[in-house]
């Protein structure tokens, strides 16, 4: 019997990782094989959960993330710091993605190599429905936010599907007690993934004003926050750079947090029409 565990983080609005994590771990289920499921949700409580974790027992080990500007969300990559070492354990690694997923496998990579992780297979192939305020301007749904169209029903039926025969294979992977560590699934890091660094993306993004004529101090901006960037004081105060997927703005119930997104919607605008 494999006993597999599976780490993944997905956004509250869209939830396109939980949904291939859920299949993948069915794949690895077959049979008398387990898999248990792990979702990571806020920074500190996951910290706390990794240190107390027993990665003993468990056979195989999977991350999974979907990806913020050509790289994992940073948090993640934060929190990965905090595994144990893992010497010759077999892993794997996946995102999904709008369908440019950069850098973001081989970033993961790079930080579970220290840890002295086997990486035994990974795909970074599957696409999930792409919301952003950038998108405003495309597939706008109500002008604060808007979508990737080619993303929209992703992942479909035929992905998930994939999914589950992943996980089969990974199965199979396991039993070979000749494997190898698998390279060649991660784009090396690139360019364009470099200039979406932690410091050029506080730099770029727009910063958070709150109206407090509109804020009732619900505090749900601080709960759905990965990374504990939220606290109420007794308004909603940032304390501390973050991985700016804007999660927070797009739940405000009372559309209270302003972002202005001007030139990052202008700048996505021109690079639409180059592409055309
Ligand atoms: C803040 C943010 C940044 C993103 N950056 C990228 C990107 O660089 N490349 C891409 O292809 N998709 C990007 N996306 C799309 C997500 O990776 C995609 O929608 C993913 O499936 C979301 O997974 P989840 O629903 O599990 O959170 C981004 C989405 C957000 C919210
Ligand atoms: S979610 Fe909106 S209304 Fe609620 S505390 Fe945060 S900013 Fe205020
Ligand atoms: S953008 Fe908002 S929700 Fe996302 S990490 Fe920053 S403070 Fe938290």
């Amino acid at each position: 019997m494999i006993r597999s565990v599976i780490f993944y983080f997905s956004q509250v609005v869209t939830g396109n990782t939980k949904l291939i994590a859920e299949k993948i771990a069915e794949g690895l289920s077959k049979g008398e094989n387990r898999c248990d499921l792990i979702r990571l949700r806020k920074y500190k409580k996951d910290i706390d959960l990794i240190e107390k974790f027993n990665f003993n027992k468990y056979d195989l080990i999977g991350i999974g993330v979907p990806v913020y500007y050509f790289h994992p969300p940073y948090h993640i990559l934060f929190e990965l710091q905090h595994f144990p070492r893992l010497k010759n354990k077999p892993g794997f690694l996946f995102c999904t993605s709008g369908g440019n997923p950069g850098s973001t496998l081989n970033q993961m990579k790079e930080v579970l190599n220290k840890k002295e992780m086997k990486i035994i297979d990974g795909r970074d192939k599957w696409i999930g429905w792409d919301i952003h305020q950038m998108y405003a301007n495309q597939s706008n749904s109500n002008g604060h936010y808007g979508w990737l169209k080619s993303s929209f029903g992703h992942p479909n039926e035929n992905e998930l599907n994939l999914a589950r025969t992943f996980g089969q294979s990974l199965l199979k992977r396991c039993l070979d007690q000749d494997l190898e560590e698998k390279t060649d699934f991660w784009k090396k890091d690139n360019e364009t993934a470099k200039i979406w660094s932690w410091e050029g993306i506080q730099e770029w993004f727009p910063e958070f004003t709150l109206n407090e004529e509109k804020c009732d101090k619900c505090g749900l901006c601080a709960q759905v926050c990965p990374w504990d960037a939220i606290i109420l004081d007794p308004y909603p105060k940032w304390i501390k750079d973050c991985d700016r997927c804007y999660i927070c703005d797009l739940k405000c119930p009372k559309n209270a947090i302003d972002c202005d997104f001007t030139s990052q919607i202008e700048y996505l605008e021109n690079l639409m029409e180059k592409s055309k």
